[in-house]
């Protein structure tokens, strides 16, 4: 294995991998090499743009801690998350889709009981609520969804001493139909973090870091693949340029205003309130 050229150091690299006896690490760093080394061909790297790489994956894994994971945030905004999902859930037409987990999800919510107000902070109401089946219309009672959100001030509870614990965050049970609900406030759009390699990588590619507005839930009940998914708002205006590429029609609702006093009273609002319904489907684990 000497005097290795552009057009076989890619078979050399590959023939390294024969003596392992994991097929799958072997299938899979075979790929990486390949596709790897036809890029520099394909783009020409020069020296300096392969120092400027390493200089900047070397700056995502400095910016990474216990709350900060600037990998998965490139993963997000290169639409690689997206697509490990997606090859990873395919799921029957009445089945949600899955969307971004992201990196704002915290394990601990509150319990709290269907019809209940997660928000502590100000914000337009919000009564969100549907059902939850399975994938041949049976209601699924007992499945346990966590929901979090933005305060109105585009932060979650997490990343903002100043909200209260537990803003815009629960854990809630379906009833005996499937049910659920929870008063809120509509959700806001938002950027994601830029203040590292990632935001540096936007802004040198002209692209805007926002989310649209949405509201996040993890689904899980016994027998069912876990949905971890989004709802967006209808109006917002990034929905089709999602940073991180996570926007799918089906998971886009209405919020329609509710002016009916009797439904603001018996939902425990005190003034008119957005409405917004969605029923989820879940996969039966295969
Ligand atoms: C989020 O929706 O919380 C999110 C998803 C991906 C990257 C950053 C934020
Ligand atoms: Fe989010």
């Amino acid at each position: 294995m000497r005097n290795l050229t552009e057009d076989n150091v890619t078979a050399a690299v590959v023939q390294k991998f024969a003596a392992s006896s994991d097929q799958r690490l072997v299938e899979i760093m075979t790929a990486l090499v390949t596709h790897l080394h036809a890029f520099v061909r394909e783009v020409r790297l020069t020296e300096e743009e392969w120092v400027q790489a390493i200089q900047f994956l070397t700056q995502t894994g400095q910016m990474c801690d216990a709350i900060r994971q600037e990998f998965i945030l490139l993963s997000d905004t290169l639409g690689m998350s997206t697509l490990v999902d997606a090859i990873n859930h395919r799921r029957g037409p009445n089945a949600t889709e899955n969307s971004l987990l992201g990196p704002f999800f915290r394990e601990g919510a509150t319990k709290v009981e269907i019809g209940a107000n997660i928000a502590k902070t100000p914000g337009e109401p919000a009564w969100i609520h549907g059902y939850i089946r399975s994938s041949s219309g049976k209601p699924i009672s007992g499945a346990e969804i966590e929901v979090w959100q933005t305060a109105s001030n585009g932060q979650y509870e997490g990343q903002d001493p100043n909200q209260p614990l537990s803003n815009l965050r629960a854990k809630l049970t379906t009833d005996a139909n499937g049910y659920y609900a929870f008063r809120s406030i509509r959700p806001t759009s938002y950027p994601i973090p830029t203040d590292g390699p990632v935001g540096r990588m936007l802004q040198a590619l002209g692209r805007h870091p926002y989310r649209p507005a949405h509201v996040h839930f993890i689904i899980s009940a016994p027998g069912f693949d876990k949905l971890v998914t989004e709802l967006y708002d209808e109006v917002d205006p990034y929905l089709d340029s999602d940073a991180v590429l996570g926007v799918k029609n089906s998971l886009v609702i209405r919020f329609t205003r509710n002016e009916s006093k009797a439904d603001a009273t018996k939902y425990g609002f005190s003034e008119p309130f957005f409405e917004a319904h969605y029923d989820f489907g879940l996969e039966e684990r295969r």
